[in-house]
């Protein structure tokens, strides 16, 4: 059978972060030693107070509230309110299967073009397509470490005239690593307020941050108009439970009354188990505090030695401040690259996959150009529950440190670095 699809749905295709790691896995099939740079994911094993909270609820069978269970947001509420001072009641939030699907389902309600910072996360676009919104990308520049800038989305908005816009701001930030301060989101607030812009904060990366300063968000200066989103997966190490949080602003009740309409006809609510775990996470932060404080150390470290060896071998990239990546660029070898005919982001990053066996993702997936030659690296391929429970208390940035726990990262540098000096 060939079935006429959905128009909107074919054009989109799977996404690039997904693809590549299938491809990078099925070369380590066939025995190719890999540095997956590709793939970011929480590097950890899933602490054993979520996990026992799995454990003790198996047997919680009930649908539970479509919102999510009240427990859950009070603990939510809590936890945002005492980590990162953003206030919300429990009315205000919304528990959702990954807060990928929540602001799936935010895109899919509120009109408008969607303003995307480039780079930006790879699914935020295809969402938007998905609706049928049209995509309006900012580029940003690498002397501001990609973090965009009141001019450049004052410019964005008056192009777009009168039309309601949309904003995804995403920090800390993947594919960048960046971290905004208070006072860069504040700037930006005033931009929005002006044009109502409505903003969906993707604080997903919250908590895994370098700066050592409090958690910035827009949702501070500019809550009017700010929808924030967040979830178990990256801080607490468990992606693939599937528990995001969205928390609305009371002047946003309309589209909060539409989002919990479109969770009952749509996924009713998040498995009941899994919140259990979100429950205990939130609940008891206070027992997650020395994982996280373990982790954060373990991906600065891993961040900075990446930092370190890319800017020796010659590549551009802004200092990574969080999260769990980094968005080095090659133009200073473009006229080497150009002599082997590789003129595309994506040519390149075939090139270092076939040549150094290292899996890299282009530029031109988070909203660049084709010929940018910008590329995203995960800093994560190391056994995490190895660095995890070995992890010096004092870990300089010393060759023992990198060879025990971070081969794949020394290998990859080391192959990219022969790469680029055989051009
Ligand atoms: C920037 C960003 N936002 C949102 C998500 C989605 O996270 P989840 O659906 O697991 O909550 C991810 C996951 O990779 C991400 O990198």
């Amino acid at each position: 059978m060939n079935p006429s699809l959905n128009p909107l749905v074919t054009s989109v295709k799977e996404s690039a972060t997904l693809a590549i790691n299938l491809k990078a896995r099925a070369l380590r099939a066939q025995g190719r030693d890999i540095a997956h740079f590709g793939f970011g994911q929480a590097a950890f094993p899933v602490p054993e107070l979520l996990q026992n909270a799995v454990r003790e609820h198996a047997d919680s069978n009930m649908y539970l509230p479509t919102q999510g269970m009240i427990e859950l947001r009070e603990a939510v509420s809590r936890y945002y309110r005492e980590e990162f001072s953003l206030d919300y009641s429990t009315e205000q939030i919304c528990v959702g299967p990954g807060s990928k699907e929540l602001i799936f389902q935010t895109l899919y309600l509120v009109e408008g073009a969607l303003l995307v910072p480039a780079p930006s996360w790879v699914s935020y676009g295809p969402q938007a397509t998905l609706r049928g919104k049209e995509v309006v990308p900012i580029a940003t520049s690498r002397e501001n470490s990609y973090k965009l800038t009141p001019d450049e989305l004052d410019r964005a908005c008056y192009s777009l005239g009168q039309q309601q816009k949309m904003l995804i701001l995403n920090n800390p930030n993947n594919p960048t690593g960046a971290v905004y301060t208070q006072n860069e989101v504040d700037a930006l607030s005033e931009i929005c307020r002006a044009y109502q812009v409505i903003v969906i904060s993707d604080e997903i990366y919250a908590g895994i941050d370098f700066t050592g300063k409090t958690h910035a968000s827009i949702a501070k200066s500019y809550p009017e108009g700010t929808i924030v989103s967040g979830g178990l997966s990256k801080l607490f190490a468990c992606g693939g439970y599937r528990l995001g949080v969205m928390m609305f602003p009371q002047s946003l009740n309309s589209l909060l009354r539409a989002i919990k309409a479109i969770i009952s006809e749509t996924f009713s609510c998040v498995s009941a188990p899994i919140q259990f775990a979100g429950l205990a996470a939130y609940n008891e932060y206070d027992k997650l505090k020395p994982f996280v404080e373990r982790t954060n150390d373990i991906y600065k470290f891993a961040s900075l030695y990446l930092w370190e060896r890319f800017i020796d071998m010659g590549l551009n990239c802004p200092k990574p401040m969080g999260a769990f990546y980094l968005f080095p660029d090659f133009d200073n070898f473009k006229f080497k690259l150009r002599k082997h005919g590789l003129f595309t982001g994506l040519s390149l990053s075939k090139k270092i996959l076939d040549e150094a066996d290292v899996a890299i993702l282009p530029g031109s997936d988070f909203y660049f150009m084709a010929t940018h030659l910008g590329a995203r690296v995960a800093s994560v391929d190391f056994d995490g529950a190895r660095v995890y429970k070995a992890w010096p208390e004092r870990s300089d940035n010393n060759s023992h440190v990198v060879d025990e726990f971070f081969p794949n990262l020394k290998k990859g540098c080391d192959q990219l670095e022969g790469f680029l000096g055989r051009l």
